[in-house]
């Protein structure tokens, strides 16, 4: 599929663009969060090559899915109980706006991505340009929830956007006739808000909610974004404190 960009390259070659970009901030040595993704399978068979050549890393995968495509690459893996603090993350999202928040979880791996990145000194996200918005909310969001009182959590929802001037479908993710359930046993609400002009007070509305596990804004989380487009790479780093510029570069 070609994205329109004018470079001819079609949409997969810009993750693995993206991907091959963001392998040059993996040394040897490193304890490594690996996301989840079409954008970030590119990057486990890049990285899987590397090792083959002999960078010695060990990651930890932020999915089953994850983990069985770094096992059948001999991508070396642990688990965050065993290291429980990483050097880097690198993952793909669905939306990234200027201060590198991101909305992810299309995938469904969301409550373990976050706990990846949460865990680790860095995370880069890598993407296709078509993934930076000025604002996110085109795509929807994912709202991990626990599966007990799910209707009651669905209104509570909608009511906790209602309370912030956001309004949009909230509908149960299904796969294969069946709600999809996450690695963590749960289900995925995805929330069509639109624009959401203030991500801090959706996160801090969603989580007053018992039943909601995890959501899938992330902020303050993503340190470097890696972007693939027509015009090459373009690096963007998260301002290291708010109010602070963040830095645009195009290698
Ligand atoms: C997985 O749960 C997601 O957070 C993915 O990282 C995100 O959906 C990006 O996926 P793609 O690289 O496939 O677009």
């Amino acid at each position: 599929m070609e994205i329109g960009d004018g470079s001819g390259m079609d949409a997969r070659q810009l993750k693995v663009e993206a991907a091959r970009a963001a392998l040059a901030h993996v040394s040897s040595g490193m304890r490594l969060g690996i996301g989840t993704g079409t954008t970030a399978d590119e990057f486990v068979r890049l990285l899987a090559e590397k090792v083959a050549t002999g960078l010695g890393i060990i990651g930890v995968p932020t999915s089953e899915r994850t983990a069985a495509l770094c096992r059948e690459l001999g991508v070396p893996l642990s688990t965050l109980e065993e290291t429980p603090e990483l050097d880097l993350t690198i993952d793909g999202a669905d939306e990234i706006d200027p201060a590198l928040t991101l909305i992810k979880g299309g995938g469904g791996a969301l409550l373990r991505e976050k706990i990846v990145a949460a865990a680790s000194q860095r995370m880069i996200v890598i993407a296709d340009q078509s993934k930076m918005v000025e604002t996110l909310g085109r795509f929807p969001l994912p709202i991990e929830v626990n599966k007990f009182g799910l209707r009651a959590t669905e209104i509570a929802v909608g009511a906790a956007a209602a309370s912030l001037g956001l309004a949009g479908p909230v509908t149960l993710r299904m796969t294969g006739g069946q709600p999809f359930v996450t690695d963590g046993g749960h289900f995925i609400l995805d929330a069509s808000f639109g624009r959401i002009p203030d991500t801090r007070a959706l996160s801090n509305a969603l989580f007053a909610i018992p039943g909601v596990v995890e959501h899938g804004l992330f902020i303050g989380l993503a340190s470097t974004a890696v972007i693939a487009g027509g015009d090459g790479i373009q690096t963007v780093h998260a301002a290291r404190k708010p109010g602070s510029s963040i830095d645009h570069d195009v290698a």
